[in-house]
C-alpha cells in the first residue's frame, strides 16, 4: 500500500521531523525519519496534531494515462513511421542502418553532426522516416515490458548465407508480439553461396511468405555493405507505413518514450526522447519515468539545437532532475505546478518501492506499547 517517511509527513504537515519522531517516542515507537509510515500510522500522528487527515497526503494518482490528452480527431495528422531493424548476430544491421543514413542524410550538413543520438530520421522522396539504432533485442524486450510501444514496422534481416537463425526467430516472435508488420531484408546478397532461396523456404514456417508464393510479406534483396537495395528497402517501408495511415496530433501535449539516457559530466541527465504524439517544446514541463524537469536544450538527430519536436521525431534533451531509464514514458504537462505534483509523487512511489519493507512502523506498532 502506499506510504509516506516521517519526514515526508513533517514537510506534508510543516513541522520538523523531529517533531513527528518526539511524537512517535511519545506513542511507545522509535523511528528514524526515513522510516515508513502506513496511511493508519499518518492518520493517527495527524490527529496528534491536530490536522484532518485529507486524501492529498497520500500519494496522489501518477498514471499517465488520467492526464493525456484525448485525441481530437480533427487535429489528426499523418506522422512518419518509426522503424526498428531486427535479426540475427553479424547478419548486417549495423551495416544497413548507416547505409541508409549514409544515403539519405544530407552530407552538407557534416559539420553540423556533432554527436549521434542513438535515433535518427530520414527523408525518402519528401516522405520521412524514423529509425531506431538500438536494434538490440534486449532494448526491444525491455521497452516492451514496460508497455512502451514505440515500432510501428520491423526490419528482419537474414544474410543470404546464412539462413534463418535463432535470433531470427526470436526477432520474429518479438514483432509478432509487438502486432507490426515485417519486412524481410535478405542481406548479403554479393557473397558467394547466397541463397535467397533458402531464405524464403525457411521463413514459410514462420508465416513469412512472399508475394510470389501467395503470401503477403514483402522481401527486398539486398548488400548493405555495397548499399545495394538500400532506395527499394525505403520505398517498401513508405508503401508499408502509408498502409498502416499512421497519425498524432501535433497539438497535443507531447508524450512518448526514452530511447536511451546517461549522465554527462558538463550537462547533467541527458535523454533520447522519442515522442511518439503532441510536440515537444523547450521549456515544457515534463515528468520523464520516476523523475521530472523542465526541457532545457533539445538536440535533433543531426546534432542542432531545435525548440520543439513533432510526432516521430528523436530528439536528445536536458533539464531533468535525474537519468531515467530506457523504455521509460515521458508526458508534458502544461500546468508546472501540477507537473511537480505528479513527478514527485512518481519519485516518492520508485523510492518506496525499491526501498525494503523491513522498517515500516504500522499503526499496530503504535498500540503495542499502550
Ligand atoms: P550485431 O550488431 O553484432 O548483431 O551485428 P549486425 O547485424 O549489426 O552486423 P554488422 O552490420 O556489424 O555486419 C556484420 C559483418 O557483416 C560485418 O563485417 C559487415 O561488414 C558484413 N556485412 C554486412 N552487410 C554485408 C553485405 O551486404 N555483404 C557482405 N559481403 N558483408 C556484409
Ligand atoms: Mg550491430
Amino acid at each position: 500500500s502506499e506510504t509516506l517517511t516521517v519526514e515526508e509527513l513533517a514537510a506534508k504537515l510543516n513541522k520538523e521531523a523531529s517533531e513527528i519522531i518526539k511524537k512517535l517516542m511519545f506513542l511507545g515507537v522509535m523511528a528514524t525519519k526515513n522510516q515508513d509510515l502506513d496511511d493508519d500510522a499518518v492518520e493517527l500522528i495527524c490527529d496528534e496534531f491536530g490536522v484532518e487527515v485529507e486524501k492529498e497526503i497520500i500519494l496522489e494518482d501518477t498514471d499517465f494515462d488520467k492526464y493525456r490528452d484525448q485525441d481530437d480527431k480533427a487535429e489528426l495528422v499523418e506522422r512518419p513511421a518509426v522503424v526498428t531493424i531486427m535479426g540475427h548476430v553479424d547478419h548486417g544491421k549495423t551495416t544497413l542502418l548507416d547505409a541508409i543514413r549514409h544515403t539519405k542524410v544530407t552530407e552538407g550538413e557534416a559539420g553540423g553532426i556533432t554527436q549521434h543520438i542513438g535515433a535518427y530520421q530520414v527523408e525518402n522522396d519528401g516522405r520521412k522516416l524514423t529509425f531506431l539504432d538500438t536494434p538490440g533485442h534486449a532494448a526491444f524486450t525491455s521497452m516492451r515490458s514496460r508497455g512502451a510501444q514505440v515500432t510501428d514496422i520491423a526490419v528482419l534481416v537474414v544474410a543470404a548465407d546464412d539462413g534463418v537463425m535463432p535470433q531470427t526467430v526470436e526477432a520474429i516472435n518479438h514483432a509478432k508480439a509487438a502486432e507490426v508488420p515485417i519486412i524481410v531484408a535478405v542481406n548479403k546478397m554479393d557473397k558467394e553461396g547466397a541463397n535467397p532461396d533458402r531464405v524464403m523456404q525457411e521463413l514459410t514456417e514462420y508465416e513469412l511468405i512472399p508475394e510470389d508464393w501467395g503470401g503477403n510479406t514483402i522481401f527486398v534483396n539486398m548488400a548493405a555493405f555495397k548499399h545495394e537495395g538500400i532506395d527499394s528497402l525505403l520505398e517498401m517501408l513508405q508503401l508499408v507505413s502509408e498502409m498502416e495511415e499512421l497519425k498524432a496530433n501535433p497539438k497535443a501535449n507531447a508524450f512518448g518514450t526514452v530511447i536511451e539516457a546517461e549522465l554527462d559530466k558538463g550537462r547533467g541527465p541527458v535523454a533520447t526522447l522519442l515522442v511518439q504524439n503532441g510536440t515537444l517544446h523547450v521549456s515544457d514541463s515534463v515528468v520523464v519515468g520516476s523523475t521530472f524537469g523542465r526541457v532545457r536544450t533539445m538536440v535533433n538527430d543531426e546534432g542542432k539545437r531545435v525548440q520543439s519536436a513533432e510526432p516521430s521525431t528523436p530528439v536528445e534533451i536536458t533539464g531533468l532532475n535525474d537519468v531515467p531509464q530506457a523504455g521509460d514514458q515521458f508526458l508534458v504537462f502544461s500546468d508546472e505546478k501540477k507537473s511537480r505534483q505528479v513527478g514527485e509523487a512518481r519519485q516518492q512511489k520508485h523510492i518506496q518501492e525499491t526501498r525494503s519493507e523491513t522498517t515500516k512502523v504500522s499503526v499496530d506498532d503504535l498500540f503495542e506499547q499502550i
